[in-house]
């Protein structure tokens, strides 16, 4: 575990930036308690992500709706402890950024108590004054596009985003959108390849993938995903098993951090076709 003095993360918000207009890729993974996290760090990943994905991997549920404040601030906080160098970003649940005031109230949590140095929010549209809000009180937001699963029971299911014309459209304005209004990183779901590729290009702010292809300034996947951990629910398309040919469990976090810095995850395979 790290020391009180170590736990301050070297790689901060600006960095992220830099490593964007460096050329060079970022990696994320989803955690959930402070012995993956200090693996991970020790792995060199450079964002951990306490994600909602808590409530369908962790929870048993069939979806992120029923996670609350409470339960990502409790692994926040876990996660925190573990970490030395990677920047801890945590997932606002549903609901709990409806508005810009209950969004402020949630960050303070999920800062305060939970030791995230930035939190993330699903969609654009009515979410941009929120990120706003957020934004001009200088915490740092993550936004995420595409597949927002959040959204589920509105879109019907898990599915890829934006492979109409129309969508794609929206979907391009939308990301402009979010960084327009103060977002600093921004993380695409099941977006095809190509359309994905496009959106990175027309930002400034670091893209993080999943479900969209290598084009993307860095990847990002659910922890038990990358461990090949099957639960009852359907393994995405998306997703490698690093733990697959590797001999442990950080040597499997090395493994996914190293082919996403030199581009070989995701491969074509897990990608999607607009
Ligand atoms: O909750 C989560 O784990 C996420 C990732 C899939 C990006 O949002």
């Amino acid at each position: 575990m790290s020391t009180p003095e170590s736990r301050t993360a070297p790689v901060s918000v600006p960095q992220l930036r830099q490593m964007k207009s460096e050329g060079r890729r970022i990696s994320m993974l989803t955690c959930y308690d402070a012995t993956f996290a200090v693996a991970m760090d020790r792995a060199g990943v450079d964002t951990v992500l306490v994600g909602d994905s808590l409530g369908m991997v962790v929870q048993g549920h069939d979806s992120t709706l029923p996670v609350t404040v409470d339960h990502i601030v409790y692994h926040s906080a876990a996660v925190a402890r573990g970490l030395a160098r990677a920047l801890l970003v945590a997932d606002m649940p549903f609901l709990s950024y409806a508005t810009p005031e209950r969004a402020l109230d949630t960050a303070r949590r999920l800062m305060g108590e939970g030791g995230a140095a930035m939190v993330k929010l699903e969609g654009a549209g009515p979410m941009l004054e929120t990120i706003r809000a957020l934004a001009d009180r200088d915490v740092p937001v993550c936004g995420h596009l595409g597949l927002t699963p959040q959204s589920v029971m509105k879109l019907g299911g898990f599915r890829v985003q934006g492979r109409e014309a129309a969508a794609a459209q929206r979907l391009r304005g939308d990301a402009l959108a979010v960084q327009e209004a103060g977002a600093a990183l921004l993380v695409l779901e099941c977006v095809p390849r190509a359309l994905a590729a496009d959106i990175t290009a027309a930002l400034d702010i670091p893209v993080i993938g999943i479900g969209a292809g290598a084009g993307c300034d860095g990847q990002v996947l659910v922890m038990h995903d990358l461990l090949g951990l099957r639960g009852h629910h359907r393994t995405p398309r998306f997703v490698k098993d690093f733990l697959a040919g590797a001999d442990s469990v950080e040597a499997a976090f090395a493994a996914y951090v190293a082919a996403v810095r030199e581009g070989s995850f995701p491969a074509a395979e897990h990608g999607f076709d607009g």
